[in-house]
């Protein structure tokens, strides 16, 4: 076992380990050089057929150079890994700042997202939403509204009737068939509102449209007052237009409450008709079952088209049932 020799492992394993370019070519290196048919490692292996000795002098030679072929190793092994990690950050560095392409999700139209927006307002204060299909029966839509069958709303200017005629079924007129459905199946107190699309025979037109969109409300308790139907509606308007608008109940009928209003609101400066409401007609009540001795109630209704072109200025129905993406996306996606 020569020195030289020994000192010559050391410097081809020097040599590999730096001559190695990346971390692959170093395994291969560190194989040939420190693996078992490594020179140094052949030559250990022989340690144990010498003379005490000589083992000594040999063993501490052979440990020197294997700790120092372990240090070259370590070393070029450190340098190879930083440039791979460097490499790596390098080459899968995203630019947060390119332009991406948009792309349009979708969102809700403006009618979902003002419904949405009086559902929340009420269900804050407790009431429930409530909502009944558009095919309905006329005894829902009509009679149990008080609703005459000589009542003009009746006819085939106004309703759009479900063939065969003697179905007794139409597309429901308003949304208050939804005030009877929910009388019929829950006890008092009641607080709920009903959201819902409805239809009449009307032209499109610029502020009317076949199919629209209302919104009821309904309470029934003990001790319910024309001043509880004010209060709610002065809050909800309030919600609605802003905290400076008023609102006032113009005496007007509905065969479904006694006494009806109209209710107005002052709004940009000018009265605008908003709804309709009153005091639920004891007659409806009854045909509920409801014990009018011990309750009363309020109702009132507004569309959501109209309510949408008054607080948005919009002057034309057909921006609201055409789908113009232009139109709509000022009204943001509503998710
Ligand atoms: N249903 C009425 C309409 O469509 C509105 C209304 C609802 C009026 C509730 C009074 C009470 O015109």
């Amino acid at each position: 076992m020569n020195p030289a020799d020994i000192s010559s492992w050391i410097s081809d394993a020097q040599k590999a380990f730096s001559a190695a370019s990346d971390l692959d070519q170093l395994k291969i290196a560190r194989l040939a050089h420190t693996g078992d048919k490594a020179p140094i490692s052949l030559a250990s292996r022989t340690l144990g057929s010498l003379s005490p000795d000589e083992k000594a002098s040999a063993g501490k030679l052979i440990g020197d150079a294997k700790s120092e072929i372990a240090q070259a190793l370590a070393a070029a092994t450190e340098k190879l890994e930083a440039e791979r990690d460097a490499k790596v950050l390098l080459e899968e560095v995203v630019d947060i700042t390119l332009p991406v392409q948009r792309s349009h999700r979708g969102g809700l139209h403006p009618i979902s997202i003002i419904k949405n927006e009086i559902s929340d307002f009420f269900i804050e204060q407790g009431f429930a939403v409530e909502e009944g299909p558009e095919l309905e029966s006329g005894w829902l839509n009509f009679d149990a509204l008080n609703i005459p069958a000589d009542h003009p709303a009746r006819t085939m200017q106004d309703t759009f009737f479900i063939e065969p005629l003697d179905s007794g079924v139409v597309l429901r007129t308003h949304t208050s068939p939804v005030q009877i459905r929910t009388m019929l199946t829950q006890e008092p107190p009641i607080y709920v509102i009903c959201p819902g699309r409805t239809f009449r025979a009307d032209e499109l037109d610029a502020t009317h449209s076949p199919v629209f969109h209302q919104v009821e409300g309904l309470v029934i308790d003990k001790g319910i007052t024309m001043a509880h139907l004010k209060g709610t509606l002065d809050n909800f308007a309030r919600h609605m237009f802003g905290p400076d608008v008023t609102t006032r109940l113009r005496p007007s009928f509905f065969p479904f409450t006694e006494p009806s209003a109209e209710v107005d609101i002052f709004f940009n400066g000018r009265w605008i008709e908003w709804g309709g409401c009153g005091m639920v007609n004891p007659k409806v009540l009854a045909t509920c079952g409801i014990d009018t001795d011990v309750y009363s109630g309020f109702a009132f209704g507004m569309g959501l088209e109209r309510t949408l072109m008054v607080r948005h200025g919009i002057t034309d129905m057909h921006d609201i049932v055409e789908g113009d993406l232009r139109f709509t996306r000022q009204f943001g996606v509503g998710l």
